[in-house]
Order: C-alpha cells, then structure tokens, then sequence
C-alpha cells in the first residue's frame, strides 16, 4: 500500500532547511507535522484524569523537554529547534510553557521520587536514539543547583548505523573489486560502493538507490558468478525490495537483545542474512561511541570543576544506558553509585514535576 513513514522527526527540528517536507508531493511544515500528535495526546490526557471538573480547556500548560543540543544543533539551531517544538504546542491548545533540557528533568524526576534522603551530587546521563545528555546537580536543605550540562549526538541511531556499516556492508559487497571489458579493454577496479554506502545507511533516503544509475553496475557485477556475485544479489534484493528499514529494525532489535543475552542472530532471509553476532564483538564494533561517551562524562566533570569522588550517586537512563559497556564506564568511573532510573519514563516524570513547580527557563535553581 502507499504510505509516509514518519519517524524521528525530532532529528529534523534543527535543520533550517526542513522548513517543510514532501508527503505525497505536497509541502507540509514540520511544525503541522507534530501537532496533531500533540493534540492526539492532550486530549487523551484529559481521558484519563479522573477529576471530573477539569475539562479540555484546563490542559493548557506543560514543561517541554529538549535535549541539551539537538541532533545537528549549536545554539542557533537550538532556538529554531525549540520555537518549532513551542508553536507545535501552541497550536495543539498547550499555550502556558516552560522548557527544561531531559538531563535536568530526569534529576527531578529521581529527586521527588526519592524524597527526603536526597545524595549531595548527582550526575544523570541520559543516553538516548539521538543523544546523549548529562548533567550535574548539587543538592541543599533548601533546595538543588544545576551545575553544569553536557550534551551531543551521540545514541542508539548512530550505534545501529555503526553495526549495518561493519557487519553488514561487507555482505552487501563492500570492499569488493570488479572486473570487466570497457571500449575493449578488461578493467579491474575496486566496486565503486561509496556512491551507495550512505543511501543504504540513511533508511530514510535509501529507496533513492532503486534506479538505474545505480542498479545496473550491481547487476552486472552480480552476473559475474564468483564468490562476490552472492553479497551483489543481497544487494539487488535489498534495493529493489527496498528493505533498509527491515534491515535497520533487525540491527536495532538484536542490538537491544544483545544487552540481555552474549550472542544474537540477526536473520533476514530476503536478502539471504542469518548472521550470529557476540557481544564482545559489538563492543569492540563501537569502541569509538564508547570512548566518545567516555569523555562526554570527562567534560560534563571538568565543566562543573569536581572529580568522580565529588558525585554521589549517578543515574543512568535512555534506552541506550541499558548497553552494558556504557554502564561499565560509569561503574568504573563511578564504583557502587549508579543507580539505574526509569529508562523510558524518567524524564517525562521529571517534566511533569518540573510543570507542576513552576520550574524552567532555564532551570537553574531547582524546587
Ligand atoms: N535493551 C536495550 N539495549 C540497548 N539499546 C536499547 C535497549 N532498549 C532500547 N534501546 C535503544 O534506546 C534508544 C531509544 O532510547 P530512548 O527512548 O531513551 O530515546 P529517545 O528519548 O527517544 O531519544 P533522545 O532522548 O535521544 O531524543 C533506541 O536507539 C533503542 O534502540
Ligand atoms: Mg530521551
């Protein structure tokens, strides 16, 4: 059937050039894009209150989270990212704001939950699809300081891309050369698979690869018959099947499995895959994010002038903080003070509280 996928539209907010995009040939502003999302939510919100004198008028009012910088941001991208995100609110009937960055909100969220016995310092790391976001709180009798923020495009989405470019291209023929006769002459050159690496990668544009440009040297090096033609042929089927987004759900779904179990199988017979991948082979797959990670929460301690032993207990949330090498990083840095917290429901409990406070622009001083 024809459709338009939307998903990640967050990861377009920053982007002055995304002003609109095509569905079905028609322009149509990211902003009226997520409204009715919005709307679909405030009024089931007000299905399930229980209080029978608020009515929808009465849910006007909400904290906003953000990421500390947005996907592709920088501080100008960020105030376009956040005026999109506010307008799309207002028009779905949310018109009293505040905003909160998700690190910050999920401090909250963990402070409230905990009560009375609050730890002096905390440091959330907040590791989630597009970023990852850190923070420092330090807490008073009176009151908690926000004491420094971190933050970068760095989560599960790009963890995915890193796994289908070193598994999964090399069975696609990358790395492969090809052989043929141009103007009577046999020429040997490495298959020219840079022009495709990036469409495959980018799900989002990979039916692009679906024309003759770029299909005909793949059925010619496919009709070669050698060793490489099989990895051609996977190649053929995944465009003109176009399965990149399977391919990226199957990655996605055996990297999520590969926190809970040593080795997964990620088995897609369209295009003839079945291959068993370990986790010590994933982690050394990523060895760059985890470093990068690694000096994330370097810079978020130097920011605020503190040491690891300054840090009380340090939580970790974002569907992306359940990989146990990021978790390994903070128990070393860290030891016995991790605690994990709601991965996918902190932060919005953290906002909701935020709301409820009057905390925001920006969160300084917290309660
Ligand atoms: N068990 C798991 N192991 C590893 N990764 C996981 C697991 N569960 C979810 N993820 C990954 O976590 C990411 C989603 O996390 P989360 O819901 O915190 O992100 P988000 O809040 O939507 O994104 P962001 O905060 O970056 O905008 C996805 O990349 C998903 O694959
Ligand atoms: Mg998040």
């Amino acid at each position: 059937m024809p459709g338009r996928l939307f998903y990640g539209i967050k990861r377009l907010l920053a982007d002055e050039s995304n002003e609109r995009i095509a569905v079905f040939g028609k322009p149509m502003r990211l902003v009226a894009l997520i409204t009715p999302i919005l709307e679909k939510m405030r009024r089931r919100l007000q299905g399930t209150l229980r209080s029978e004198s608020l009515s929808l008028e009465d849910i006007d009012h909400g904290c906003l989270g953000h990421p500390v910088e947005f996907e592709g941001g920088g501080t100008r991208r960020d105030a376009l990212a956040l005026a999109r995100v506010s307008e799309a609110y207002r028009h779905a009937g949310i018109v009293r704001q505040s905003f909160c960055p998700e690190p910050i909100a999920a401090a909250i969220g963990y402070l409230t939950e905990i009560g009375a016995d609050r730890p002096r310092r905390i440091l959330t790391v907040d590791f989630g699809g597009g970023t990852l976001d850190l923070c420092i709180v330090r807490c008073e009798e009176s009151g908690a300081e926000v004491e420094s923020v971190h933050g970068l495009g760095l989560g599960g989405n790009l963890i995915d891309q890193t796994v289908v470019r070193k598994l999964i291209l090399p069975m696609l023929g990358k790395g492969e050369r090809w052989r043929r006769r141009v103007d009577g002459r046999d020429v040997d050159t490495p298959f020219p698979f840079m022009k495709y690496e990036q469409l495959i990668l980018n799900w989002q544009v990979s039916y692009l690869l679906n024309q003759n440009e770029y299909t005909t040297p793949v059925i010619e090096r496919k009709g070669m018959g050698d060793e490489g033609a099989r990895k051609f042929e996977r190649l053929y089927q995944l465009i003109t099947q176009n399965l990149s987004f399977e391919l990226f759900q199957a990655v996605k779904k055996a990297k999520e499995r590969l926190s809970v179990d040593p080795i997964v199988r990620i088995d897609l017979p369209e295009i003839d895959i079945d291959v068993r991948l370990e986790r010590a082979e994933f982690e050394a797959m990523i060895s760059g994010a985890l470093e990068t990670f690694d000096q994330a929460v370097q810079k978020v301690l130097d920011d605020a002038g503190l040491g690891p032993s300054d840090v009380n207990v340090v939580l970790r949330t974002g569907g992306s903080a359940l990989i146990p090498a990021f978790t390994e990083i903070l128990e070393r840095r860290f030891p016995a003070k991790v605690v994990q917290y709601d991965p996918f429901t902190g932060v919005a409990s953290g906002l909701a509280v935020a709301d409820y406070h009057g905390i925001g622009n920006p969160p300084q001083r917290l309660f």
